[in-house]
């Protein structure tokens, strides 16, 4: 990469460490976009990776995103840190569904269900990269057909784009030659404090523009439809501090915090904004807006161990996802038309999700 030179140091180490060979043989490649403010955010062709992703406050640069800076660590870690997922993000239950009278066998890779994909998921794939500039980045990967069980050889693009505005918009495409189910998403971490050891996600506060969520199982599949939010901890209709309601709920109980999808309000093809997120100092502001109709938040509750950049491992908690996505497991639910993940035979998947950083020494609006 050129004119590493004005990035942030740890921007800079990063480039250094990831150096090595991945495990086709070959190095991985990073590309780090920076805006005028001094933004920066740094995306990686293995699994079409955002790596991190970093602010320039006034005391520094500040990594807002949580990952890891060596190859060996990216291909240990188990949270899928910043990766792209697919086909499938979330859980299929029993790894199986069936499609115009024929029943698919999936991938397994959590007990007898598929996660985000299968073993071989979209995470595990070296991308191509396709196309970049000062911009932007884009990534393609071509899925054969029969891929983890799934029909049809699907191509897809992944295009990350810094924006002026202080964005990251991450837009998808893809078409496949069969019907199948898609569901992409990114699985990016976030911790608007900064990515250091003793910060708690569960200090920010939350809004999510959501009146239902989807009760789960202790392994994560959905046992019903979405049911209100209201009268329940998972209300962030008003933001309130992650923390006010933790684990006040069965259901977060059951999974060690909040692991469910919203259905989000106002679900159009336009981008909406579902969730804005502060930091408990009101610094730094988070909005995230999709395409998509629902959206997982995970609160880091099975984080800990899983290695981080610099020394250690992360702690429960650490850090939080909100994964735009369709309803876990829609697959088996055509009733949720609402949630309609099924991409026709040579028709166009398009959905984008963008998540836009506010931040200075004053209260974020
Ligand atoms: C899931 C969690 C899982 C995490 C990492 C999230 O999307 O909902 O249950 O632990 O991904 O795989």
């Amino acid at each position: 990469m050129s004119v590493l030179r004005s990035y942030p140091d740890s921007v800079k180490a990063l480039h250094e460490n990831m150096q090595g060979l991945a495990n086709d043989g070959r190095p991985a490649r990073l590309i780090t976009l920076c805006n005028a403010s001094g933004m920066t955010a740094t995306f990686m062709d293995l699994g079409a990776t955002w790596l991190s992703c970093t602010l320039p406050m006034a005391e520094g640069a500040r990594e807002v995103l949580l990952g890891v800076d060596t190859l060996a660590a990216f291909y240990q870690q188990a949270g899928y840190l910043g990766v792209t997922v697919g086909r499938f993000a979330n859980r299929i239950n029993n790894a199986q569904f069936s499609l115009h009278g024929k029943d698919y066998s999936i991938s397994k890779n959590q007990g007898v269900h598929c996660l985000h994909g299968g073993v071989e998921g979209f995470n595990r794939r070296r991308w191509t990269l396709v196309e970049w500039s000062d911009r932007y980045v884009v990534y393609g990967l071509r899925s054969p057909d029969g891929d983890q069980g799934f029909p049809g050889q699907l191509d897809v693009t992944v295009r990350y784009e810094l924006t002026q505005a202080n964005g990251v918009e991450i837009s998808y495409h893809g078409v496949c030659d069969q019907d199948c189910p898609v569901s992409l998403t990114n699985h990016a971490y976030f911790n608007l404090q900064g990515d250091t050891a003793e910060m708690d996600c569960r200090d920010h506060e939350l809004l999510i523009d959501a009146d239902a969520y989807l009760p789960i199982d202790a392994s994560g599949v959905p046992i019903s439809g979405c049911v209100p939010v209201v009268k329940s901890g998972f209300d962030f209709r008003v933001k309130k501090p992650i923390r006010q309601d933790f684990l006040k709920d069965e259901q977060q109980q059951l999974v060690g915090g909040y692991d469910h999808a919203y259905l989000l309000n106002q679900p159009s093809q336009r981008v909406n904004l579902v969730s804005s997120v502060n930091t408990p100092d009101q610094t730094v502001k988070m909005n995230v807006s999709t395409s998509m109709p629902s959206a997982q938040l995970y609160t880091g509750n099975f984080l800990d161990g899983c290695p981080r950049r610099g020394e250690g491992c992360y702690k429960n908690h650490a850090g939080f996802a909100f994964e735009t996505q369709y309803l876990p497991d829609s697959p088996n639910h055509p009733e949720w038309t609402f949630s309609n993940s099924l991409l026709k035979a040579n028709k166009a998947y398009h959905h984008k999700t963008l998540y836009e950083f506010v931040w200075h020494g004053l209260k974020a609006q």
